[in-house]
């Protein structure tokens, strides 16, 4: 069973599930793709993928959202993961996130990813602000992230014991650009 959290227009989100570990290990065990995801450079083993995907399950249990599972509506393909945790698993801030599959970079998912996730936590969800964080250097989420509305907040020390860029997007915000975008 399909659990679809949202649709974008190529793309549909849903809640992990254990099978999707083996194509995921294959994407997050590769270091390039790992370069700014946690410490930066470490290639994820299979078991710290499962462990995740187990999270990510009892995440939305608990919360009704987490890290999900990103796939083409076309062809059913896992292509990588996005969506809203609580920040480095604690909160209280919500943050957002996305990461692809390497041969799935360039064609514009990472913004369609953080927009259709944006739009279900602060119109469905009802959440009121969402954080992002950024290594400084990784210029194409930047940019995801500025494309999407995110608004940038400078560099902070304050998560992960690293030095990151902060974004902020609030539902006024999104609101506000909608409105802007529908000529309102
Ligand atoms: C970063 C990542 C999510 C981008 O995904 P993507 O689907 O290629 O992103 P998009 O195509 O939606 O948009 C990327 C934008 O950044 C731009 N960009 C990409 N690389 C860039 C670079 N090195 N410098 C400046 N801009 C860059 C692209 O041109 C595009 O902007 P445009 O639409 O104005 O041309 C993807 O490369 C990835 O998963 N990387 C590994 C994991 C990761 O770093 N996740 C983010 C952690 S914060």
């Amino acid at each position: 069973m399909t659990e679809t959290i949202t649709q974008s227009e190529r793309l549909t989100l849903r809640v992990p599930r254990v099978e999707d570990v083996d194509v995921l290990a294959a994407y997050w065990g590769d270091a390039q793709t790992m370069k700014y995801i946690g410490k930066g450079g470490e290639a994820w083993t299979r078991e710290m993928v499962q462990q995740r995907i187990e999270g990510a399950i009892e995440r939305q249990r608990v919360s009704g959202y987490c890290f999900w599972v990103v796939e083409l509506r076309e062809t059913g393909e896992v292509i990588g993961q996005g969506g809203i945790v609580p920040v480095a698993n604690q909160g209280p801030e919500i943050e957002l996130g996305y990461r692809l599959g390497r041969k799935h970079w360039g064609k514009g998912y990472a913004t369609e990813i953080a927009r259709a996730s944006a739009k279900h936590a602060l119109e469905t969800l009802g959440i009121d602000r969402l954080i992002a964080v950024s290594y400084p250097e990784n210029a194409g989420s930047r940019r995801v992230l500025l494309k999407v509305g995110f608004e940038d907040r400078g560099i902070t020390d304050r998560y992960y014991d690293t030095t990151c860029a902060l974004y902020e997007l609030t539902r006024e915000r999104w609101d506000a650009l909608r409105a802007d975008q529908s000529g309102g």
